[in-house]
């Protein structure tokens, strides 16, 4: 197995404007020696010495067996919160369950993390609890290993390169601008906003636009409801559940209406196809690489093709609009950051629409989308199987148990962040990053599985909070503050409605609660 297999441009991690997901430059010398994405050969097991710094075998600590199942019923319903709490009182190496059963073990130190994610990737492949994310992926980039993954990483990685930068900018700010004056209607007849839904739908058709080159409009009503429907009724903490595998089998009305909603997501892709090879469109998109793979012989069969595209859709809309409609919440209840943000939109972009080229000048609003995939990470777990015996801290890793790293615990272990639960969007300004380890902050993941569309999400996510803001000022009804609904993604536990302010200032609020 060589280490330059895909060496080179192609898996070559750029992040957006020179600096890295955490805000610092790309060159950082803390950072030289763990350049990530250089170039990673499959997980197969790997002998490679472990990281610990004591040498004993000794197990982490944990609660009892006894402890861990009167757990489950609270981790199946809420585990970014029972993970933290563990995580509090245990440290950061935690051992759940049992030898004969299973052992979990939850990292949150960004040295063990970086173990597991990239030096030592090799030694852990994502394993069974990715079966639930199967049901609806396949056998697509996130649920793939070995051969499967390499191939299908290189096929999708020139749907992120840097040439497409200019036009998907432009059409994440004209679907933006479509929905603001939509919004306008919305504000004269005086409703408050459903702003998850909202940002779901424009992220949605943002993705569709760039990757499958394809409208919204003549799927959107089947469609959404569809990917709601699925990404509701999967839990990757239900595969902790024995009788998982038999109770998915079971002709339950929820069973069956998880069915229904597969075949909309599937008749979708396969739609997508079949139009795409009788009307061929060479322009570059994610359909078209599909698709000439095929025609140079070495092209994925339609399911694969089927996976590879519900893949792209289900891992990027959703997680991107949790981002925008959390950096809402958080701007509506921090007003101060909300006027710092208005203020560079008005300082860099002196009323006209943001472009790809005014992107390093928002320094701000980058800040902003950075402190909120940190407070409320869309991905709140990362989960590994073990495959050869391994060691973290002195601590005996058996093959065949799971890790579990959460961003959401990660970024809130206050040896790594001061003030966890704050929001701060300057902790993320060059100054403040400088000395912070690359594995604090791992919204996106890292090492050779680091998030595909990692460019593609944070340039949407600023285009779209910058287009927004600048026409509005979003007010959260009063309410108690709004906690969180961990399914695949970190959703909101409620509806987060909100009013429309102008963000001139001038006149009138234009909108109020209903
Ligand atoms: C704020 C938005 C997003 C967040 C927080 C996020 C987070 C993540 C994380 C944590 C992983 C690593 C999972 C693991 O190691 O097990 C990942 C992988 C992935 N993401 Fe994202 N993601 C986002 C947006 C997107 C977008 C927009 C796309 C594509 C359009 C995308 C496509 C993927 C793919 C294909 C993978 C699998 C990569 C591989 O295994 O090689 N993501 N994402």
């Amino acid at each position: 197995m060589s280490m330059s297999r895909h060496q080179g441009q192609d898996d070559a991690v750029v992040y957006p404007y020179g600096s890295d997901a955490i805000g610092r430059s790309a060159d950082h010398p803390a950072d030289k020696a763990s350049k990530i994405n250089r170039g990673y050969p499959i997980p197969t097991g790997s002998k490679k010495p472990p990281i610990g710094t004591r040498t004993g075998q000794k197990t982490p600590p944990g609660p009892t067996l006894v402890q861990f199942f009167r757990l489950l019923p609270e981790l199946l319903r809420d585990a970014p919160h029972v993970l933290l709490q563990l995580f509090q009182e245990y440290g950061d190496v935690v051992c759940l369950g049992d030898r004969r059963l299973r052992l979990f073990f939850i990292l949150s130190h960004p040295q063990h993390i970086k173990h597991v994610l990239q030096d030592n990737y090799l030694n852990f492949s994502k394993g069974s609890i990715y079966d639930e994310l199967r049901m609806i992926h396949g056998d697509g980039l996130v649920t793939s290993e070995g051969d499967m993954w390499r191939r299908q990483r290189k096929q999708s990685q020139p749907a992120f390169y840097h040439d497409h930068d200019e036009e998907y900018a432009r059409i994440i700010v004209d679907a933006t601008t479509t929905m603001l004056d939509r919004w306008t209607a919305v504000a004269q007849s005086h409703r408050a906003l459903d702003i998850r839904e909202e940002m779901r739908t424009l992220t949605l058709e943002i993705l569709l636009k760039c990757l499958f080159s394809t409208d919204l409009a003549p799927v959107a009503e089947a469609l959404c409801p569809a990917l709601d429907l699925a990404e509701k009724h999967i839990h990757l903490a239900s595969r902790l559940n024995p009788l998982k595998p038999l109770l998915e089998r079971l002709p339950t009305p929820a069973n069956l209406r998880f069915r229904r909603a597969l075949r909309t997501i599937d008749h979708f892709a396969y739609g997508i196809l079949q139009q795409r090879s009788q009307c061929p469109l060479h322009n570059g998109d994610f359909v078209s690489l599909l698709l000439a793979e095929e025609k140079n012989g070495g092209g994925l069969d339609d399911q694969h093709k089927r996976d590879a595209m519900i893949t792209l859709v289900d891992s990027g809309f959703d997680s991107t609009a949790g981002a925008i409609t959390w950096a809402w919440y958080l701007l509506s209840r921090n007003p101060g950051c909300a006027r710092t943000l208005q203020a560079e939109l008005r300082d860099v972009l002196h009323g006209r629409t943001p472009t790809f080229e005014d992107l390093p000048q928002l320094r701000y609003t980058r800040m902003v989308v950075q402190e909120t995939l940190r407070l409320y990470p869309s991905a709140w777990a990362i989960a590994r199987t073990v495959i050869n015996d391994d060691e973290i801290d002195g601590y005996r890793i058996p093959a065949k148990s799971m890790i579990v790293i959460s961003p959401y615990v990660a970024h809130r272990r206050v040896a790594s962040w001061e003030n966890p639960e704050g929001f701060d969007p300057e902790r993320f300004s060059p100054e403040r990053s400088e000395n912070r380890s690359q594995f604090a902050y791992i919204p996106f993941g890292g090492g050779p599985r680091l998030c595909l569309g990692i460019r593609f999400a944070l340039m949407e996510a600023e285009l779209a909070l910058a287009t927004i803001a600048q026409r509005w000022r979003l007010d959260l009804l009063p309410g108690p503050p709004i906690g969180i609904k961990p399914t695949i993604s970190l959703r909101p536990q409620s509806t987060i409605m909100m009013t429309l302010h102008s963000a001139s200032g001038e006149g009138s609020d234009v909108v109020h609660a209903a």
